[in-house]
């Protein structure tokens, strides 16, 4: 057995990262799929989660990815109210080069498999158009286009979320909700941050963004030709002076050993998953005295979104309990100050809670 093989099993079986119910390995030679499925946790109800598609190194990593990103979802899920539990798949391969309606329709058939314990979406790699194809295939999909009877793209409601934790975030640290005449700094102005800009001017925040990406910066300073400046990099972005709120809108680990030390903002509150580089870093972000809005309880507008997609897509009811954010980011904040813990801790304890007294409730029925 490799040492990687031995830290997956280690992980699926021993550790506290662990104890998923269910990791299955599914393979269609025809099409070339090669999937993981990992349910970690079906005490709130079926698990749901994205299907990543990526050019993994190795199996062992992919396996990895799956049971790591499946316990995040379970988190995730218990901290959005929904009555679904964690899981996630990921598809081995470079999706430019291998993926095809073959492949997708078989990825369908094996997650139908499962009859329900787990529950499809989008994730990196993988698109709306992706999910009307598993789609056919297997009814446990979500994430499908509006012709599909599908909810469409979820950044709207994620950019939402997002917002709703800023205000709390505000609310929690200043006493006023409101962030007229703040200034946030947006580090990645794709589909969530661009929708992120449009709530922060209409609200009379000063904006900074920046992005590797030239045209997305000339996107929105087109459209706001006042309040918006852009700035040369996250480097910059992050160290701005009078910098109130930083909101990490592009890729991971955006809060590490180089960044934490950097800031110049009072508070973190992001769109972007897996923010804390390593576990710690929660706690030197509270140490410098700066608020960090847990990135998996203020960008859950989009789970949100494919959760109610199941159940016949209502914007007006999903834009309300995206509104919950608010609510949620602030029991959060509370909690970490009577614990005396940083509030990533807080956030992991509530979704624990939770989903604790979800499986005691299961057994003694
Ligand atoms: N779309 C959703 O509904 C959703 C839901 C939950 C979480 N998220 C997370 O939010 C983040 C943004 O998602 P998105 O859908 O807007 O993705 P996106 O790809 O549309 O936007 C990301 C943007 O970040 C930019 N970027 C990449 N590297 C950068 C860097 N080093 N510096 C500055 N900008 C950089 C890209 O050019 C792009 O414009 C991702 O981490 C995603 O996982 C998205």
């Amino acid at each position: 057995m490799t040492d990687v093989t031995h830290g997956v099993l280690h992980t699926l079986f021993h550790s506290d990262q662990g104890g998923h119910e269910q990791v299955v390995l599914c393979q269609d030679r025809a099409s070339g799929l090669k999937a993981v499925i990992a349910i970690h946790s079906t005490a709130l109800g079926p698990a749901l989660g994205g299907t990543r598609f990526y050019p993994y190194a190795t199996e062992e990593e992919a396996v990895a990815d799956a049971l790591n990103l499946a316990r995040g979802m379970s988190y995730k899920n218990a901290m959005a109210g929904l009555d679904h539990g964690g899981g996630k798949a990921v598809i081995i391969g470079d999706p430019d080069l291998i993926k095809s309606e073959e492949l997708l329709l078989a990825y369908g058939r094996f997650v139908a498999s499962l009859g329900g314990r787990y529950v499809t979406a989008c994730d990196v790699g993988t698109y709306v158009a992706d999910m009307d194809v598993v789609a056919r295939e297997c009814r446990w999909t979500t994430g499908r286009s509006p012709e599909n009877g599908g909810a469409g793209d979820s950044s709207v409601l994620t950019a939402f979320g997002v917002y709703q934790g800023m205000r709390a975030s505000a609310q929690h640290l200043w006493g006023d909700p409101s962030l007229r005449g703040r200034k946030v700094g947006i580090a990645g102005v794709g589909k969530v941050g661009h929708h992120l800009v449009e709530h922060l001017r209409a609200e009379g925040a000063e904006v900074l963004i920046t992005d590797v990406r030239e045209e997305a910066v000339g996107r929105i300073l087109a459209a706001h030709p006042e309040g918006v400046t852009a700035v040369a990099d996250t480097a910059t972005l992050i160290r701005a002076e009078g910098l109130d709120i930083y909101a990490p809108c592009a890729l991971g680990g955006a809060l590490n050993d180089d960044t934490v030390p950097a800031l110049t903002a009072k508070v973190v509150c992001g769109a972007a998953n897996n923010q804390l580089a390593h576990p710690g870093v929660e706690k030197d972000i509270a140490d410098r005295g700066i608020l960090y809005a847990p990135d998996y309880v203020v960008n859950a507008g989009g789970v949100i979104q494919v959760a109610d997609e199941l159940h016949g897509f209502d914007f007006d009811r999903c834009k309300a309990k995206a509104a919950k954010i608010y609510d949620t980011t602030l029991a959060i904040f509370a909690r970490a100050k009577t614990d005396g813990i940083p509030p990533a801790a807080a956030a992991d304890r509530i979704a624990e809670q939770r989903m604790h007294e979800a499986a005691s409730a299961r057994r003694t029925r």
